[in-house]
């Protein structure tokens, strides 16, 4: 049985940026099935001995369990004052590294820690790149629920096409680790990310949004060439 490409382009990715964390560092844990590679690694290589008394910050539950079932301790943004390093997946990446993120609803909790970080790494297969963003992917948007039919309306106002996100194995919507909801809206032209960033976020009830605009400080690439799965930075 041929093993999954882009199963394989995550692993590698994931691996690489986790062998850039150093003994001691204060490392954000990002979400999504990428960043649990990462952390599986960092785990790894804390058993084998070849890194020691780094601490994680959990971008979310998901991030926090993982982070648990592979031995890394945890600590709080209430208990240090410095993230020195992030790792999370991004949905869309743009060629000046700017992000869409949120697929996994975790972006509000993703861009504190990854925004905080001395220096960030976004772990993404190679289907992740875009020229532009907004191409494929929708932007999540949190919402605080007494808020979301004005919300949905503002959006809708900016030219977006809004959708609330529901559950899969769940009736009813995604609920966020903050206990709120999250739209997704397609805009035509997304050719003005930092306005746009802000315009969203001024809207009340809006708790964040998934564009990640000027934060990014390396862009690490999983790919396949000649069949094996190989990783560049961007
Ligand atoms: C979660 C995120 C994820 O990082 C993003 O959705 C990428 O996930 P994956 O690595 O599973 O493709 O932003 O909110």
């Amino acid at each position: 049985m041929t093993a999954d490409p882009v199963k394989l382009m995550k692993q590698e990715v994931g691996k690489a940026a986790a062998s850039r964390v150093t003994s001691g560092q204060i490392v954000g844990l990002g979400t999504g099935s990428t960043t649990a590679y990462a952390i599986q690694f960092l785990g790894d290589r804390l058993k084998s001995g070849e890194l020691k008394d780094i601490v994680g910050i959990p971008t979310s539950f998901q991030a926090e369990v993982l982070a648990k079932e592979y031995g890394i301790p945890l600590t709080t943004l209430d208990a240090c004052d410095r993230i020195d390093i992030a790792i999370d997946g991004a949905d869309e990446v743009d060629p000046q590294k700017n992000l869409i993120k949120g697929g996994g609803a975790a972006h509000t909790r993703e861009k504190v820690v990854d925004y905080l970080a001395q220096k960030f790494i976004v772990v993404v297969d190679g289907g992740k790149l875009v020229d532009r963003l907004g191409s494929s992917f929708l932007l999540p948007v949190e919402v605080i629920p007494m808020a979301i039919a004005p919300v949905m309306r503002a959006l809708e106002g900016l030219g977006g096409k809004v959708q609330l996100r529901m559950g899969v194995k769940k009736a009813g919507p995604v609920v966020t680790d903050q206990g709120n909801l999250v739209v997704d809206v397609k805009f035509e032209s997304l050719g003005d990310p930092v306005g746009l960033e802000r315009k969203i976020n001024n809207i009340p009830g809006v708790l964040e949004n998934g564009l990640f605009v000027n934060c990014v400080d390396v862009v690490l690439i999983g790919e396949i060439k000649d069949g094996k799965p190989i990783v560049r930075e961007m």
